[in-house]
């Protein structure tokens, strides 16, 4: 799979690179970006082979320094824009992955790349890595999930300081706050990655994507829900070993 003009797709053996690839504009985001990253992730959606998708930003200065503001003054009716989020939700898709999604976070993190790094399950990043939603002080709302995505990190409280103000994280303050994972110099940023993508890789994928669906939709349950769900995802899991084994 390739021929894509501002993503690169990359798979090796289980695991998947997925490059936002237009460096001379910082990684930003434009439509043409949303619309290959969606064919991108339909595709790995439905490859059994990969087992987890590593995303990073090409260059050296940032991983995505959000949407194309470029492209805002070219922006479709806020018709057509429902009507492409209704064919083409690629925010949506992002929380259906099955497989986990590790984040090689790099740089300007801003705006729709903090958006798509808050999707991943697992962020790791460098030193000089700033992370922010500018969109408030630019007069519009986030509307890549940030609003949801980012309280569920962070909490209410953290979230609230950086939405309200614009207010950007360093590296450290991020990993102080949970937002990242680990911070590793610069040159080992990749292989941070592809080492926990390869642990991934060697369990079984059915417990890895169970674990996953049992920790992402508990969080939105009641205790009483979630046991329930973690219940049944155990008893599947053991069935689905089970007859794999036969
Ligand atoms: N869109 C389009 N082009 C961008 C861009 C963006 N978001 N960010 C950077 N670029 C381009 C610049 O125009 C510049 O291109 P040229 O060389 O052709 O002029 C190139 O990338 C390098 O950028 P800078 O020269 O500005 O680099 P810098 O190091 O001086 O500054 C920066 C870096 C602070 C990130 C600055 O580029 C910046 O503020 N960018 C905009 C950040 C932003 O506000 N993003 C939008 C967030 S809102 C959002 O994402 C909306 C949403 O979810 C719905």
């Amino acid at each position: 799979m390739n021929g894509f003009e501002t993503v690169n797709y990359e798979k090796n053996g289980s695991i998947a690179f997925v490059t936002l690839n237009r460096p001379e504009a910082l990684n930003a985001f434009s439509v043409k970006m949303r619309d290959e990253l969606f064919e991108i992730l339909s595709a790995i959606k439905l490859d059994d082979e990969v087992r987890a998708v590593i995303f990073k930003g090409a260059g050296e200065k940032a991983f995505c320094a959000g949407a194309d503001l470029k492209e805002f003054l070219t922006a479709p009716s806020a018709v057509g824009a429902r009507h492409i989020r209704s064919v083409r939700d690629l925010w949506r898709l992002f929380t259906i992955m099955p497989q986990p999604l590790i984040a090689a976070l790099h740089g300007y993190v801003l705006g729709s790349g903090i958006e798509i790094a808050l999707y991943c399950d697992l962020r790791v990043a460098t030193p000089d890595a700033v992370f922010g939603f500018p969109e408030v002080t630019l007069g519009i709302l986030p509307a890549a999930g940030g609003t949801q995505t980012l309280p569920r990190i962070l909490g209410l409280s953290g979230a609230l300081d950086m939405l309200l103000t614009g207010r950007r994280l360093n590296a450290q303050e991020a990993l102080g706050r949970g937002m990242v994972n680990r911070i590793v110099p610069r040159e080992q940023l990749l292989q941070t990655a592809e080492a926990w993508a390869q642990k991934i890789a060697s369990c079984d994928p059915i417990v890895v994507r169970n674990a996953k669906r049992a920790l992402i939709l508990g969080m939105d349950m009641t205790l009483d829900q979630g046991l329930d769900l973690e219940w049944r995802l155990a008893i599947e899991t053991k069935e689905i070993r089970k007859t794999s084994e036969l």
